[in-house]
């Protein structure tokens, strides 16, 4: 494992030397004359010498039924605590507090996949009754009260923000898994988090078809039992109400079809519950080093107080924008910034149905001109594809956007510089947000109407982020070093998770054990919070994320943890090792490419690699299937049995493994190299 991690940080200190920097580009005068940041002092007001009271301004963007007393709750690092004292409600805070202005302002425009259904817009107040009844059939009918969990395993629909905002507003932790994971996977995530009703959607369009998702629901209900976990009900919104869109049957009893109860509670009215900030908002699982998805616990005032702050000030969100992230509800972003931090600042939010290129690339340019889109929102994979399919297209479209974010997977200069030229129309600025699941909001990004772009880098901190570069052996790295190293947060910062759900001694080893000191410190500038990410820190102060140095791949900026893909190949009879590696892909940014060797007496067929790949799609999700799954003779190992993933990634890339011969069995190398 060591030499695993040594090899690719010379691969990336490689890099960092032969980084071509970038030149600097100015925001446009016409977006710094409306942006909602372009005051320098924020620099100075968020700097280290004003922390952490100067989160008092993200704070004062929320509506608090008792204000906070303390700040920043230190005695028991890294368990920070922010705003102790407070009493709120997130559903109260994007919901209720925008009907006096904006009662009649779209608050979600829902975009059905298929283009000649028409988008649904739903205003505030409309919102505001829907999560007022969906709330009251949750307290009702299934008796969910504040500090209970709930699984949601739902697909892109206006439904979704209805049911997370609902739980919010009666305290109840929702749990949403992204709608393409398995049955299986939403069993594993029900389990940890120990739910007995489960949120979820008849069906959804996909490229072109009606999934039937209710399937996937029986799985779980199916897989929970197994592991111990009884599902008591299953709420199913319909994808067209009244009407049932799943082949799969209704269990009697067990399943329920949520516009059917919500007869009984129309014009009901339920008044916000009145939460400790420090209280929990929602689990979003995510994979990590081993082999099991960890819960990131977020927070209610410290997060919600984040994601204004940064949605703001970051993605420049007035109320009266139109603003289109097109991401999934399933992810962190989602959360972060589809649903808590546009709609708490009054905005209206698009949630897009499909994928972006259906029924082809044009698509995402003519919903934004539709709905008047001028804030868009989405990752590196989606841009590269759309770029593929037909580089001139957007520019015979006239959207106009003001801004653009980029998030989750390094983006390479030129793609950049597409999006900027092409999609953006040269007068767009951009953000390239580095964050994670676990940070709640962005970590470094330019401020837009601040600082100029560059494209491949991130940025710096974002106020109140002090981030530091370290090498393996906890040396600060400066600027201009060349050398990449270990990115880290000095510093605690209201939008971070509180803990992993049930594992914080997991929690302080993955996240702080690294380059924590003095485990006994109760002073928080000995707890650099470690992300997992090698990063270049620039000469000009500009962070440039390299990607994950642990176990975790990153694909279409979807994480993946290669020990739960590995496990999950084992589960196949035939396979007795696996091994997954990271493959360059010129769309996805990286795809998983499956290595196992078989148990004695089976052979290998094209069969056994499609059935390790549907395993694989079964256990985890379709999007989890590998690029190429090799069945190989052996793993090339170390001499103390370490499977050498490095020689692995090298054959699958059509690169020079290196010096094999200090291995056990350097002849399986050749043999794996004439399968390529
Ligand atoms: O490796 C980094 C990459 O995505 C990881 C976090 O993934 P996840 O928790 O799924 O959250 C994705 C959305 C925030 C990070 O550890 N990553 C995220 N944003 C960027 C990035 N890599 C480079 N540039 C980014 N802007």
């Amino acid at each position: 494992m060591a030499e695993d991690k040594r090899d690719q940080a010379v691969t990336e200190a490689e890099i960092a030397v032969h980084w071509k920097e970038e030149e600097l580009i100015y925001p446009p005068t016409s977006f710094i004359a409306q942006a909602n940041m372009t005051d320098e002092t924020v620099l100075e007001r968020f700097g280290e010498a004003n922390f952490p009271n100067c989160y008092k301004e993200y704070a004062d963007l929320l509506d608090w039924y008792e204000y906070w007393h303390t700040i920043l709750d230190e005695s028991k690092p890294p368990f920070w605590k922010w705003f102790v004292g407070g009493k709120i409600n997130a559903s109260y805070n994007c919901v209720d507090r925008h009907l006096a202005k904006h009662r009649n302002k779209t608050a979600i425009h829902f975009v059905p996949e298929p283009e000649d259904e028409a988008i649904q817009h739903m205003t505030f107040q409309e919102l505001y009754v829907r999560v007022n009844e969906f709330a009251a059939l949750l307290r009702d009918f299934c008796g969910l009260k504040a500090g209970d969990t709930v699984t949601l395993h739902m697909p892109m629909t206006a439904d979704l923000a209805v049911t997370m905002l609902a739980c919010a507003r009666l305290g109840v932790i929702h749990s949403q898994v992204f709608s393409g994971f398995s049955g299986k996977a939403a069993a594993d995530r029900a389990v940890d988090a120990k739910s007995r009703v489960l949120i979820t959607g008849d069906a959804y369009y996909r490229a072109g078809k009606l999934i039937d998702h209710k399937e996937k629901a029986d799985i779980a209900v199916d897989e929970a039992a197994k592991e111990g976990q009884k599902i008591e009900k299953v709420l199913i919104w319909q994808r067209y109400p009244g009407k049932y869109s799943a082949a799969t049957p209704m269990v009697e009893g067990r399943d329920f079809i949520v516009n059917d109860l919500l007869k009984k509670y129309r014009h009901a009215i339920v008044e916000p519950e009145r939460l400790p900030a420090e209280g929990t908002l929602f689990l979003m699982y995510t994979s990590g080093t081993t082999g099991k998805p960890k819960g990131a616990q977020h927070s209610i005032g410290g997060y919600l107080a984040y994601v204004t702050g940064t949605s703001k000030y970051i993605q420049d969100i007035h109320p009266e924008d139109v603003y289109w992230c097109m991401a999934d509800i399933g992810w962190i972003t989602g959360h972060s910034y589809i649903i808590y931090g546009p709609l708490a600042l009054a905005a209206s939010s698009v949630i897009y149905e499909g994928v972006p290129n259906y029924p082809d690339a044009g698509r995402p340019w003519r919903v934004a001109k539709e709905l008047g889109v001028n804030i868009f929102h989405t990752s590196p994979t989606a841009i590269r594809a759309l770029r593929r399919a037909d580089p001139d297209l957007p520019l015979k479209y006239d959207h106009n956007f003001k801004h653009m974010t980029t998030v989750g997977e390094p983006i390479e200069p030129e793609v950049w510089k597409w999006y900027h030229k092409v999609v953006g129309h040269g007068k767009a600025v951009i953000v390239d947000t580095w964050w994670q699941t676990e940070t709640g909001g962005f970590l470094c990004s330019t401020i837009p109407g601040l600082h100029p772009m560059k494209a491949g880098s991130c940025g710096p901190g974002v106020p109140g982020i002090y981030p530091v570069v370290f090498d393996d052996e906890g040396n600060v790295l400066p600027r201009g070093a060349g050398k990449a190293g270990n990115i880290c947060i000095r510093n605690p910062w209201p939008g971070r998770m509180l803990t992993i759900w049930g594992d914080d001694e997991r929690f302080v080893r993955q996240y702080y054990a690294r380059y924590n000191k003095d485990p006994k410190s109760k002073d928080w500038r000995d707890w650099p919070y470690f992300a997992g990410d090698g990063a270049v820190y620039a000469a000009d102060g500009y962070f440039r994320i390299l990607g994950r140095i642990d176990d975790v791949i990153n694909v279409s900026g979807h994480r993946l943890g290669t020990k739960e893909l590995e496990s999950a190949a084992l589960t196949v009879t035939e396979v007795g090792e696996a091994a997954v590696v990271p493959v360059p892909d010129p769309i996805k940014g990286r795809v998983p490419h499956m290595f196992v060797s078989l148990k004695p007496g089976y052979t290998a067929s094209k069969e056994l690699e499609q059935k390790i790949s549907d395993t694989l799609a079964r256990e985890i999700g379709p999007f989890a299937k590998p690029g190429k799954v090799w069945i190989v003779p052996d793993m090339p190992k170390t001499r103390s049995g370490k499977i050498m993933r490095r020689v692995l990634a090298a054959i699958a890339d059509h690169k020079d493994p290196g010096d094999v011969m200090t291995l056990a069995n350097p002849e399986v190398v050749e043999a794996i190299q004439k399968m390529s």
